[in-house]
């Protein structure tokens, strides 16, 4: 052997100088936890294939974002579900809708406690259950921006941080970048679903969500799997729109795509773990056929591993108490 003095498990010994070592370290901090609002619900209720996350009754939403906060976890993502869906997907930029009341009194009770950031999209809103509105037998871009920018503004009036658009619509970002400029909200922040993939992982929250399209798919607008050069330039055309946040979505089934924003773009990456990975990891684990806390904790810090800064995940909770008890 030409270097014989070499011996890599030296480091590894000792359970302190491991810890020493670790190149990547997970913690509470990296978390986004999303929460799902619906408007028309009296109690909490479990997702048919997302076991052990629930939907949200209003009346419940500060007790549970406050549970999160207590956990150390400094972001929230909300998500609505509403009572009413129409053509134009009005519910979605109703200043009393069901995300806009959640994001105020969730100021009004917990202060900066935890930073909000709340979803923009039109599938939970509209009848057809598109990100965008339906003309014909299309989906149009155009229109849509107008009602995603009114949605983003209507967030931000209500107290979000930050804005999240997840309908993959050309120009989503400068159009809700210029409305809330426009509005006085130069400080609220946009993260981007920059690379959402057309996913199949995405099944247990269309459940969740009621958000499933009634008609097609949304192969009109999410990126294909097959194409890592196109998701690059998403990426770009965001960053020179003047997004903060970019982000890559799925995650796990997406290092590759993480790793290669990270190393080309000198921006803030979210991943966006999804419910079907989420519902994977559960289902392997409620057969007692893998161990869900260090399952849990291999998958999120491989994410991170990957470049990600942070990472949306409905592991949020169970991580940050596995973490607390490290
Ligand atoms: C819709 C939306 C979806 C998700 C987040 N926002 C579903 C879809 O695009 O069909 C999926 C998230 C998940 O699976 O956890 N704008
Ligand atoms: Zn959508």
């Amino acid at each position: 052997m030409s270097y014989p003095n070499v011996r890599l498990r030296r480091l590894r010994q000792s359970s302190k100088i491991r810890e020493l070592l670790e190149e990547v370290r997970l913690s509470p901090k990296d978390l986004i936890c999303p929460i799902f609002v619906q408007e028309d619900l009296k109690s909490k209720l479990e997702g048919n294939s997302m076991p052990g996350f629930e939907r949200l009754p209003p009346k419940d939403v500060v007790d549970e974002v406050n549970s999160i906060a207590n956990l150390k976890i400094p972001a929230i993502m909300v998500f609505g579900i509403p009572s009413h869906k129409d053509d134009g997907g009005t519910s979605a930029f109703a200043q009393d809708g069901v995300v806009q009341k959640a994001i105020s009194e969730i100021r009004k009770n917990l202060g900066n406690e935890i930073a909000i950031m709340s979803d923009v999209c039109l599938c939970q809103y509209t009848s057809s259950g598109h990100c965008g509105l339906v003309k014909g037998d299309k989906i149009d871009n155009d229109s849509s921006l107008d009602v995603l920018a009114k949605t983003a503004v209507s967030q931000a009036r209500a107290g979000a941080d930050v804005v999240s658009p997840s309908a993959m619509m050309d120009g989503q970002v400068k159009a809700i970048r210029t409305a809330l400029d426009d509005s006085g909200f130069t400080d609220v922040a946009i993260m981007s679903h920059s690379a959402k993939h057309r996913s199949s992982l995405y099944s247990p929250f269309k459940d969740m969500a009621h958000s499933a399209p009634q008609f097609g798919d949304r192969k009109t607008y999410q990126l294909p799997y097959t194409n890592p050069k196109e998701a690059m330039r998403e990426v770009e055309t965001d960053i020179a729109e003047g997004v903060d946040i970019v982000m890559i979505k799925p995650a796990l089934a997406y290092l590759d795509l993480i790793a290669m924003t990270r190393r080309r773009f000198n921006v803030p990456i979210s991943a966006y773990s999804v419910s079907g990975e989420y519902a994977l990891v559960k289902a392997a684990a409620m057969q007692g056929w893998i161990d869900e806390k260090e399952v849990t904790l291999e998958l999120l810090t491989a994410i991170k591993r990957a470049g990600a800064d942070m990472i949306v995940t409905y592991f949020s909770k169970i991580a940050a108490k596995a973490l607390g008890e490290k």
